[in-house]
């Protein structure tokens, strides 16, 4: 646990978004510098964020070094929430829950209804006992793709979509915090620009306990004006990870190749975490979370 008022605070400030109709940037972060990044613009935006480490991520990064590096980063912009993000495997969500994670995010979208809402209870009831206050995601309806560019046309299954009644009995038996729904979102730049189903957001937003906030993952690529509508219906969570890999590996690219001679990495890095840290700033006013803490 970094903070333990930093927790309510988070379930504060998702109650806030929803009822004010903005939503909290949630970006992935694989390296020093992107974290550096997304740290750097929330606080020159003054917004709430949360930083995301998949268990791919988090196995690289360590999750003892994620938790001591926000900790001191919150000395500098203490609004920064640390999630576990798209945890498959419910020993590795303890793992981030005896790390001193801030939430985790349980993906048991690939199992049973029935064994989905017993491992995402599980995990709900573990953090809990660390910690109250301590946030859980769930995630019902199959999200596909991968955080990467790619010339696939991927299809959608409308059975993968979530299911409103679904989503409310999945949130009420779990007990979760908040919810990752499926509504024509895919993970990755892909061929096709996704199409979200607003009015079965609408419908799932009636559904679900207004105390459980309603995540989009899946947000790069969506073209800004499905984002704004998403937040208006309903949406008050927004992840954002492919978007900034590519802009990082093709700066990088860049760099490289415009100074052959230089090998202090931090020089060649500057400009590239900048460029990042600019986005991710475009993304936090596009969310309407600036000024908000
Ligand atoms: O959990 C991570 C996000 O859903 C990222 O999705 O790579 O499509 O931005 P994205
Ligand atoms: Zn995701």
């Amino acid at each position: 646990m970094l903070y333990v008022s930093c927790f309510m605070l988070l379930k504060k400030i998702l109650t806030k978004a929803s009822k004010e109709g903005w939503a909290v940037g949630h970006f992935n972060v694989s390296n020093l510098e992107l974290l550096k990044a997304v740290v750097e613009a929330a606080k020159e935006s003054q917004s709430p964020v949360m930083i995301g480490t998949s268990e791919g991520e988090r196995e690289w990064l360590g999750v003892k070094n994620m938790v001591a590096l926000i900790k001191v980063y919150r000395q500098d912009w203490p609004h920064i929430f640390l999630n576990a993000d798209h945890t498959k495997n419910i020993n590795v969500a303890f793992d981030a829950i005896e790390a001193g994670y801030d939430s985790v995010h349980f993906d048991g979208s690939s199992l049973s209804i029935s064994e989905n809402i017993r491992q995402t209870r599980e995990v709900v009831e573990r953090a809990r006992n660390k910690n109250i206050n301590m946030s859980v995601e769930g995630e019902l309806g199959y999200l596909k793709g991968e955080s990467q560019l790619s010339n696939q046309k991927i299809k959608i299954n409308p059975a993968d979509y979530t299911d409103p009644e679904a989503a409310a009995e999945f949130a009420e038996r779990t007990g979760v915090n908040r919810l990752a729904i499926a509504i024509g979102n895919i993970h990755g730049i892909n061929l096709d620009e996704p199409r979200l189903d607003f009015d079965r957001l609408r419908k799932i937003r009636e559904a679900v306990s207004e105390n459980v906030a309603l995540v989009l993952h899946a947000g790069s690529g969506i073209p800004d004006a499905d984002i704004k509508r998403a937040i208006e219906s309903g949406i008050s969570n927004i992840h954002i990870s492919t978007e900034l890999r590519v802009l990082f590996k093709q700066g990088l690219e860049q760099s490289l190749k415009s100074n052959p001679g230089e090998y202090a990495l931090y020089k060649l890095e500057k400009e590239v975490v900048r460029s990042v840290q600019d986005l991710i700033r475009q993304k936090l006013r596009l969310f309407g979370s600036v000024g908000r803490v």
